[in-house]
């Protein structure tokens, strides 16, 4: 028996609930992170129930379970699906949440696979309930839509349970190439004394994607590139990228550290207009062929949706000051380029006489696939006194699970080291907050892209 971290219980298996299991996060990302779960050597001690508003049976929910399993087949995913269960439930109604406790018994994480106005009525019902001790609460990003509401969502999530079983799911930090940060950093010697303000000339977190809209303009056309990307998972990246060492990477620790740097964050220029953001016009991916954003089924022209944001920040503090961070993430570009950059200053001197073009020493962290480069200028073949660029180049194995795999593992043990805390969601949003009212204000112009392109022309 194993003491869990989140609730001091003794162990017994975990029932996990999903709440919205007839959506499509449910189908497409939680049920096969947990079968990559079950698969692998950690496995998992646990019972499934689906819950959701429509009329389903026991039977028609295995089914999609099993179908959603079907990449990552284990024994353990064989007696998951065979005694998993489905209740028909209004998580806004506190006599049906009753019944859905009641089902799980003690041990139970509730996982709100919701819409964030949805997810709200659902923790204002359980206020109502006497929730069992051992509870934890599984929020799905976006976590709030605004400052304001993500602080009056914490204030809720309070009444309910300590802080310690609330995990705000953001399953960036369950990338294994962005955990890959912590050991890069602070297991060598040789890159932390030079990721600081005297070193460093900038650093970029670069997520683009070539995936467009993929169906989802209910949610993406009011989020937009801004909230969808940076705001929530970017920021954890920055967050990685800028910490400082922390004692150990335990929740509190790791936590901790991640709040500080955030909390000295902010936009480059305060009245948030150091931030480009732009929107596709149709073009061709491969052999896809896109149409405009604004032609999407379900996007309504008068939201403005931006689908590639850009935005400047500043960190004040010893380490970092004046160096610009510049977070970027746009779809349907012509090449998915998912990296941490550090660009390096230039050399104080370079002994005359050395020659050739020289280019700035780059760290690259891939994030897709997980690489790390280091782009030097060394001594040219022929002429030993001409400077030519190399880079030095490792793949990097991807981890055992997949991110949401990495997540739900972290949640069934107790663990909130990999959840993102209240005032660190907090800080995400007063951090982008200038931007998206400069942006309100039409004091930043949106621009045009083709799919399928590199950005607008006018970014290069
Ligand atoms: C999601 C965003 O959170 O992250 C998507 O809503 C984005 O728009 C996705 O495509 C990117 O993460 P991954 O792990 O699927 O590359």
């Amino acid at each position: 028996m194993t003491d869990s971290p989140a609730t001091g219980s003794a162990h017994r298996t975990r029932t996990l609930v999903i709440l919205g299991a007839g959506g499509d996060l449910t189908a497409r990302l939680l049920l096969p992170g947990l079968a990559s779960l079950l698969a692998s050597p950690r496995g998992a001690d646990m019972r499934l129930i689906g819950v959701d508003r429509s009329a389903s049976t026991d039977d028609a929910w295995r089914k999609r379970v099993a179908a959603s399993f079907a990449e990552s087949p284990s024994k353990t995913a064989d007696t998951v699906i065979a005694h998993t269960s489905y209740v028909q439930a209004d998580v806004s109604d506190p006599a049906d949440l009753a019944r859905v406790l009641e089902a799980a018994g003690p041990d139970v994480s509730l996982y709100f696979a919701l819409p964030p106005a949805v997810t709200l009525l659902a923790c204002k019902a359980l206020r109502t309930l006497d929730l069992p001790k051992g509870i934890t609460l599984a929020l799905e990003k976006p976590f709030g839509t605004d400052y304001a509401t993500a602080r009056s969502l914490n204030r809720l999530l309070q009444h309910l349970v300590p802080e310690e079983q609330v995990f705000r799911v953001d399953h960036f930090l369950g990338k294994s190439t962005v955990l890959n940060l912590l050991g890069l950093r602070f297991a060598n010697r040789i890159f932390e004394p030079l990721l600081s303000a005297d070193n460093v000339e900038r650093v970029d977190i670069v997520f683009d994607e070539q995936l467009a809209l993929e169906g989802r303009a209910g949610y993406y056309d009011k989020a937009g590139a801004l909230i969808d990307m940076i705001q929530s998972h970017l920021l954890l990246v920055l967050a990685f990228a800028a910490m400082e060492p922390p004692a150990s990477v335990d929740a509190e620790d790791l936590r901790g550290g991640m709040a500080q740097v955030l909390r000295a964050t902010r936009p480059w220029k305060k009245d948030g207009t150091a931030s480009r953001r732009a929107r596709y016009g149709a073009g061709t991916i491969g052999r896809r062929k896109l149409p405009a954003y604004v032609d999407e089924a379900g996007v309504d022209p008068s939201h403005g949706t931006e689908t590639l944001a850009e935005m400047t920040l500043a960190i004040d503090n010893w380490r970092w000051a004046g160096v610009p961070f510049v977070l970027r993430s746009g779809k349907a570009l012509a090449d998915a380029r998912q990296e941490i950059v550090f660009t390096f200053k230039p050399v104080p001197h370079l002994p005359a006489g050395l020659h050739g073009t020289t280019t700035p020493a780059r760290l690259r962290i891939g994030l897709k696939p997980a690489s790390l480069d280091l782009d030097l200028m060394i001594n040219g073949e022929d002429d030993p006194f001409e400077l030519d660029p190399v880079a030095l180049h490792a793949e990097l194995q991807a981890g055992q699970l997949s991110a949401y795999g990495e997540v739900l593992a972290s949640i069934l043990d107790g663990d909130p080291t990999l959840s993102v805390r209240g005032d660190v969601a907090e800080q995400c949003w007063r951090i982008v907050s200038p931007v998206l009212s400069a942006w309100r204000k039409d004091a930043v112009p949106i621009d045009t892209y083709a799919a399928g392109s590199a950005g607008p022309k006018s970014w290069h």
